[in-house]
């Protein structure tokens, strides 16, 4: 798996591919991997052919979302209590914990990209 983590400190973004071919290479569908960015670690995950990057750790009881699995309705499942939280927003389905914090990814000819903040 290649993953270039070039930081473009003018708008806080993490290059981690050199295009969405590398990216689909490297991830199966529903998968989750962890990406270690600086000192902070996110979840990045493939669903449906788009990219979605999250906190490493459940916002509940900090249970690492690696482990976690994907549904049919983007939402990541926490192993621990299986709370459910929106792959798009981070909310939680029944509002039981607070969301979990999701970043922006963009694709484009350049690459893909992480957004942080
Ligand atoms: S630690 Fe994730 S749902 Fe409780």
């Amino acid at each position: 798996m290649i993953i270039l983590m070039v930081m473009d400190s003018t708008v806080k973004r993490v290059k981690i591919f050199n295009n969405s071919a590398q990216a689909d290479e490297a991830f199966k569908e529903k998968s989750i991997r962890v990406l270690r960015i600086g000192d902070k670690k996110v979840c990045l995950a493939k669903v449906n052919d788009e990219f979605f990057a999250f906190d490493a750790l459940c916002p509940h009881q900090r249970h690492p979302l690696k482990e976690s699995t994907i549904n049919a309705f983007q939402e990541v499942i926490c192993p621990l209590h299986s709370y459910r939280f929106n792959l798009k927003t981070g909310a939680e389905a029944h509002h039981l914990c607070k969301p979990m914090n999701t970043f922006p990814v963009e694709i484009s000819e350049a690459g893909l990209f992480i957004k942080l903040y």
